[in-house]
């Protein structure tokens, strides 16, 4: 048994998020997080909103609520939401808790005291009529290489030239579209983290079993001309954290708040914090700290490709830089994305199935199997409707389902609701357990590799494996001439369901628990003897047959949600 922290990259709470984004974070975590505890370890699994910064604040400014009220819905909202898929976390938490406050200005403080932090002065655009210092993106104007005219201070869109907002012709706010901007002198904490490039490359070097989609990115952006440049870490906003050194002011960084992607990830931390809080732990620097025995920890973070130089090279370089003993990332397992229908999802366009909007059509098993079976790991992946229904109905009424219908109904009307006690295995049964002793094998090395798609495979063969037999001994026809031999082979067909419902409960744990419930067995310890785990039921063990598992999603069904979600979400 060990221990083992497990992240996933914290939402912001600006929306809600789509598909594309839960397939390349909290559900590859989730899958991994049931896994491990079903396999007897010790697992916090955390994840958060990300709270601050100024797309939350011109959220609630265009829903019409103050921010820590809009906040604090979201959250709630987003909460559902992940309970709604099943998200096993053991703590969701706020980036803009007091935990948070207090460890983003702790940190801060240490590395200022590391000598990593200088202050720099530098112009920054002012809008008058909005009252405030605009960032780069809300910075609007034409272009002066293309000529477009909705091109943002930081790129233009339509040439993709790197822009300074200085360079846009017609600059304007694209908050309130006022053109009163003048440019002030304003000073900001940066964070040194190019001296840390030699650290940073011998840690990543270090990393020889992590994915090659995180090492590239990681290494890409070590070793390409401004990779690892001096980063600002504050920001002239009114919604964020403070900026204190620790718990003292910080003199010249009155009314600023740090950057949302400094708070963001030591909020992985925080959320620990948060947990002891609200009760559901004690000790949470024993995950963290590596003095206070985090150092058997195993952390191992999920996130989507774009955030992994968040997590390779800032993040780490805020812990190395703090010089205290944190506890650093094992493994990061980063993701491609998933593109829906002939194009991207998208938050800002409102494109694409958002997680509130799946659940009002079906349940999160569909979704979740679906997803984790396409987990983008070595290429971008594509979501359409066509293929989610042909995959859906095969995978889990056509195979998954049909097994454990047959073989429930058929023990009824011939022995009745219990668990048939007459006949022993023959070839066939001995056959069967033996293919399957090293086919769980394999799905357990998968799983814990956290290879997806492999992980699927190999669950879908383990159920095609009782198909399978199913079909080629045909208990429907022995029992003519035979019932105890069609009894034997029933025997092992119930206590296969069992087993797939154990196998199956980090993909599918809703459907798991029904199938658990319609054996009336609370057993759902581990195949690790796989021979016995197929007489865990015993003979005149009571069970019933269970409702039907999954609806096949019709061609009707299929073509109304592809109407309903072809356009754009408002
Ligand atoms: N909010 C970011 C996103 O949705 C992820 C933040 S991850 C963390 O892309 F490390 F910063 F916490
Ligand atoms: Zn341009």
């Amino acid at each position: 048994m060990a221990r083992h922290l497990i992240t996933s990259a914290i939402p912001y709470i600006n929306g809600i998020k789509h598909l594309g984004n839960l397939v390349g974070s909290q559900l590859p975590a989730d899958l991994y997080a049931r896994y491990l505890r079903q396999r007897g370890h010790e697992v916090l699994f955390l994840c958060a909103t990300d709270e601050h910064g100024t797309p939350a604040e011109l959220a609630a400014a265009k829903a019409g609520k103050p921010v820590t009220e809009f906040c604090a819905e979201m959250h709630a909202v987003q909460a559902g939401i992940a309970e709604g898929f099943r998200l096993s976390f053991d703590h969701f938490g706020r980036s803009s808790s007091p935990q948070n406050h207090a460890l983003t200005q702790h940190f801060a403080g240490r590395l200022a005291d590391q000598g990593m932090i200088r202050e720099v002065s530098e112009k920054q655009v002012y809008s008058n009529a909005d009252g405030r210092f605009l960032p780069d993106r809300y910075i609007e104007g034409t272009c002066p290489n293309c000529g477009y005219d909705k091109a943002r201070g930081d790129q233009c869109e339509n040439c993709t030239k790197q822009l300074d907002p200085t360079d846009l012709i017609n600059p304007r706010s694209a908050i309130s579209g006022s053109t009163d901007l003048e440019v002030r002198e304003t000073k900001h904490l940066y964070l040194m983290q190019s001296g840390m490039r030699g650290q940073l490359n011998d840690w990543i070097d270090s990393k020889a079993d992590w994915p090659i989609l995180t090492t590239s990115i990681a290494r890409k952006w070590l070793n390409d001309g401004d990779g690892l440049q001096d980063r600002g870490i504050t920001r002239d906003l009114d919604w964020g954290i403070p900026v204190r050194r620790g718990s003292e002011d910080w003199p010249g960084m009155e009314g600023k708040v740090f950057y949302v992607w400094f708070d963001a990830p030591i909020e992985y931390i925080a959320c620990a914090g948060e947990w002891v809080e609200a009760g559901k732990g004690t000790d949470w620097e024993r995950w963290w700290r590596t003095d206070k025995g985090a150092d058997d920890v195993r952390y191992t973070q999920f996130m989507g490709k774009d955030n992994v130089p968040f997590h390779t090279l800032s993040f780490p370089a805020t812990i190395l830089g703090s010089g205290e003993p944190w506890k650093l990332v094992d493994y990061i397992k980063s993701f491609n994305y998933l593109n829906y229908d002939g194009g991207q999802f998208s938050t800002s366009q409102g494109r694409g199935v958002f997680m509130d909007q799946a659940l009002e059509i079906l349940g999160a098993d569909y979704w979740r199997w679906w997803l984790l079976s396409h987990a983008p790991e070595t290429s971008d992946a594509e979501f359409t409707w066509e293929n989610f229904q042909a995959d859906v109905n095969k995978d889990l009424a056509d195979i998954l389902g049909n097994f454990v219908s047959r073989v429930t109904k058929f023990c009824r009307s011939k022995f009745g609701e219990a668990v048939p006690a007459e006949g022993s295995f023959g070839p066939e049964e001995e056959a069967l357990i033996e293919t399957l002793t090293p086919r769980i094998r394999a799905y357990e090395a998968h799983m814990e590799a956290m290879e997806v798609r492999k992980s699927a495979n190999e669950l879908r063969a383990i159920w095609t494996i009782g198909n399978e037999y199913l079909q080629s001994v045909a208990p429907w026809s022995v029992f003519k001439e035979d019932p105890d031999r069609a009894a034997a082979q029933i025997r092992l067909a119930l206590n296969l369901i069992r087993v797939y419902a154990v196998l199956s409960k980090p993909f599918i744990p809703d459907a798991a628990a029904s199938m658990l419930a319609s054996m009336k067995t609370t057993d759902d310890s581990w195949p690790d003897d796989v021979p016995a785990a197929l007489t865990a039921l015993p003979a005149g063990h009571v069970f019933e047959v269970p409702e039907v598992l999954f609806a096949k999603i019709t061609d009707d069904e299929r073509e109304d949600w592809q109407a309903r979600f072809s356009g754009v979400r408002d």
